[in-house]
């Protein structure tokens, strides 16, 4: 199964009968969390972010998205129930939420870019090549350079569901992973597996995985 990004973009905060909507095409866990929290963008963003990757699985496997169920692994990452072959991962900055989908194991991190940099990011998670990479690009090319590797490292960790304590890690070895940019001011990065021997495509050694 190739690689299919479904991307959605939010410009305006929603109507009330748009949110009631999402509401409806979430299920109960994600709708749950929605009510619980107090409302802020950042939620209405893992709504929107949920939804779209009910769709996103549905259309890919064609079945309706009310048939689509998500799991988690013991490290929190969202798996479809039941669907050792089909595998996706979803990512949200500002007003954009992405989902990748694919046959293999995937992690996707999207960024809006900044212009505040947060440098101080750079100093703790960033390896000497990716500092060097940073240091020497040219000046108006600093933010986007910032945030491509800062996706890269986030899509690699959301990749293997590390979290966190992946980011000291370098992006390279037995992942590959693409970077593109989208509608000007986001930058994407995708990763997957590569041509690793002991990670054949779609399983990784997590639990709770059916
Ligand atoms: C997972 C993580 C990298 C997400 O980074 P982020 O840039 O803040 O958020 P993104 O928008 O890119 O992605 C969020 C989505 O990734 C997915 N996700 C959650 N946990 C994940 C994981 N461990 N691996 C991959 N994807 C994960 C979810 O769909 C989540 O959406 P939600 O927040 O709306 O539920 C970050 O939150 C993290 O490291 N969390 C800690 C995970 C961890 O170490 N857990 C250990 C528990 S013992």
């Amino acid at each position: 199964m190739n690689l299919q990004i479904f991307v959605l973009r939010l410009e305006e905060s929603p109507t009330r009968r748009q949110l009631a909507a999402l509401l409806m095409a979430a299920d109960g866990e994600a709708a749950e969390k929605y009510h619980g929290s107090s409302g802020t963008h950042a939620a209405f963003m893992s709504l929107a972010g949920h939804v779209l990757s009910r769709i996103a699985a549905a259309r890919v496997i064609g079945v309706p998205a009310r048939e689509v169920r998500f799991e988690r692994d013991a490290r929190g990452k969202p798996y479809i129930s039941g669907r050792g072959d089909v595998f996706f991962n979803v990512s949200h900055s500002k007003d954009v939420c992405v989902c990748a989908v694919c046959g293999r194991e995937i992690g996707v991190d999207v960024e809006y870019v900044r212009d505040d940099l947060p440098v101080r990011v750079a100093g703790r998670f960033f390896d000497p090549g990716e500092q060097r990479r940073l240091d020497e690009c040219p000046k108006q090319e600093k933010a986007r350079t910032f945030f491509t590797i800062w996706t890269q490292k986030e899509s690699r960790v959301k990749l293997t569901g590390e979290g966190i304590a992946g980011l000291k890690k370098s992006v390279g070895g037995e992942v590959d992973t693409e970077s593109f940019d989208l509608f000007e001011r986001y930058v994407v990065s995708v990763s997957v597996f590569g041509n690793n021997p002991s990670a054949p495509a779609g399983h990784l050694p997590l639990q709770g995985r059916q």
